[in-house]
């Protein structure tokens, strides 16, 4: 049984950097106990070392919501992968659809993973289709942005990659509109095939595949159960640390 993955997308949020300790000591707290759980945080870079501090040494990563992809030089407003690593940071989240929807394209994306995952961090590259239709169009748009998002990317790197899968349709609703299960299994497992037609069966088996988009306490567990997603990519509940040490500790318990 892999150890389920559970990762907090702080967004553009809290408003002081108090809040954001509180909310690291919270989760610090279960996550130290849980130890069939990963748990990483990425809050805003302006948080991160205050946040590395709360977090202290052992369970609980610290990571950012983005990077950029060169590792040094004259890039106004930018943060590199190195420096991330250097700063004692793990993980990257990359290509999330609200980054996607401020003009990052699939190169930009591409570009970047591979600077993250050469610098040494673990990333998070996300995919997920704006909408479902009968035709399976979606599948297909799933099947580019995944290739292409790794398409600069050398295959003794891949065993640091994580993929989260986040249907932009689901992300910041109510529970209600969240994947079903169901779909959440077919889509891990289209993921599944497409790494292993394109790296083999070890390495397509082995890439742990998230789910991210409206997860809460209530509908957590189905999503690692039925759903056989490895882990969770949250970003409300995230904020909360009663709600996420709860849902930490559904992860924990889970039987996949
Ligand atoms: P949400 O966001 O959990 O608030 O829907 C998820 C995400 O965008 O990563």
């Amino acid at each position: 049984m892999k150890k389920k993955i559970i990762i907090g997308n702080w967004k553009m949020n809290p408003a002081t950097v108090s809040e954001a300790k509180v909310i690291v000591a919270g989760i610090k707290r279960t996550a130290l106990k849980l130890s069939k759980v990963t748990v990483a945080l990425c809050p805003p870079y302006i948080y991160f070392s205050d946040a590395l501090k709360a977090a202290g040494k052992g369970k609980l990563a610290i990571g950012v919501q983005d990077i950029f992809h060169e590792q040094a030089g004259s890039y106004t407003g930018e943060v590199s992968p190195a420096m991330v690593k250097n700063a004692g940071g793990t993980y990257a989240i990359v290509g999330h659809s609200e980054r996607r929807r401020l003009g990052e394209s699939d190169s930009i994306i591409a570009k970047k993973v591979s600077a993250g995952l050469s610098a040494g961090l673990t990333v998070v590259l996300c995919i997920g289709e704006h909408t479902r239709d009968d035709h399976g169009v979606y599948l297909a748009f799933i099947h580019e942005q995944l290739m292409g998002a790794l398409s600069k990317v050398s295959k003794k790197f891949l065993k640091h990659l994580i993929i989260a899968y986040e249907p932009v349709w689901a992300i910041g609703r109510s529970d209600k509109d969240a994947i079903t299960p169901r779909l959440l299994h077919e889509m891990v497992l289209y993921i599944r095939k497409v790494l292993s037609d394109e790296y083999g069966e070890d390495i397509g088996r082995h890439i742990p595949v998230l789910y991210g988009g409206s997860v809460f306490v209530n509908n957590a567990k189905e999503f690692l159960s039925e759903g056989m997603a490895d882990g969770l990519l949250i970003g409300r509940e995230s904020l909360k640390p009663v709600e996420f040490s709860t849902i930490l500790k559904i992860a924990h318990e889970v039987r996949v």
